[in-house]
């Protein structure tokens, strides 16, 4: 089944209406790993930010399990968002007047999910991303890797149907790197849906497939 479908999407930015994105075509299958790579500044971050509802598009079409996006209001993007996507930014955007706990515990508070229940999630995932030590501290003072790990906890706490992640991997030692992957497969080996924006070749080549994209466009297959 076709979980997300872009069609022609365009994207300008600001009065002098440069192109971000000049007729982006996607079409991803429900539990596809799917990694985009690309230049920078070649649009990478504007195509997850207009699958996110973050960034509003210009032109063409984004059809979510064939919902028209671009035919919601924000309120019905805010619910869509919430309870179907995860995403892990690019710069984190972790909230910081929030404690490391109080971040990734957020999108099931959001849910209504029961304290106890939150705390029992919130704990595990931090096991599992190494950062149950830093549940008590504050975004300011993490190191970058530590905030991405964060910020990571954050996306996949509700085991979303997306999860749309930009360069999850880049503030990252090679090890953390790995583990991250890792836990990236294990979601996709329980039918989770993923799109990862990568500059690693080997990330890359780790996901089910790779789409390239150059100046807002899809680049040919060589
Ligand atoms: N808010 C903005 N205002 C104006 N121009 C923008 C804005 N955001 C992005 N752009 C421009 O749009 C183009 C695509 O940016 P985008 O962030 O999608 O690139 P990217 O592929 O994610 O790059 P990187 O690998 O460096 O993260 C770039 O030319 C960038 O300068
Ligand atoms: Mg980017």
């Amino acid at each position: 089944m076709e979980l997300l479908k872009m069609e022609g999407v365009t994207k300008t930015y600001g009065a002098k209406k440069i192109a971000a994105l000049s007729g982006f075509d996607l079409s991803l299958q429900k539990g596809e790993m799917l990694a985009i790579m690309g230049k920078s500044g070649s649009g990478k971050s504007t195509v997850l930010n207009i699958i996110a509802g973050i960034d509003e598009m210009g032109g063409g079409q984004v059809l979510f399990e064939e919902k028209d996006m671009t035919k919601m209001s924000e309120g019905q993007m805010t619910r869509f968002r919430r309870e179907n996507l995860g995403v892990v930014f690019q710069h984190f955007a972790l909230v910081d007047d929030y404690s490391v706990y109080a971040n990734i515990a957020l999108p099931l508070k959001l849910r209504g999910v029961r304290r106890a229940e939150v705390d029992r999630r919130v704990r595990s995932v931090a096991a599992e991303l190494g950062i149950t030590k830093l549940l008590g501290k504050y975004p300011r003072e993490l190191s970058g890797g530590e905030a991405q790990r964060t910020a990571i906890a954050r996306a996949i706490i509700t085991e979303p149907k997306l999860i749309l992640a930009d360069e999850p991997t880049g503030a990252l030692d090679e090890e953390n790197g790995r583990k991250i992957m890792e836990i990236f497969h294990r979601l996709h080996r329980k039918g989770n849906t993923l799109i990862i924006v990568t500059h690693d070749p080997a990330v890359a080549a780790s996901c089910e497939r790779t789409v390239r994209i150059r100046d807002g466009r899809n680049e040919a297959c060589v």
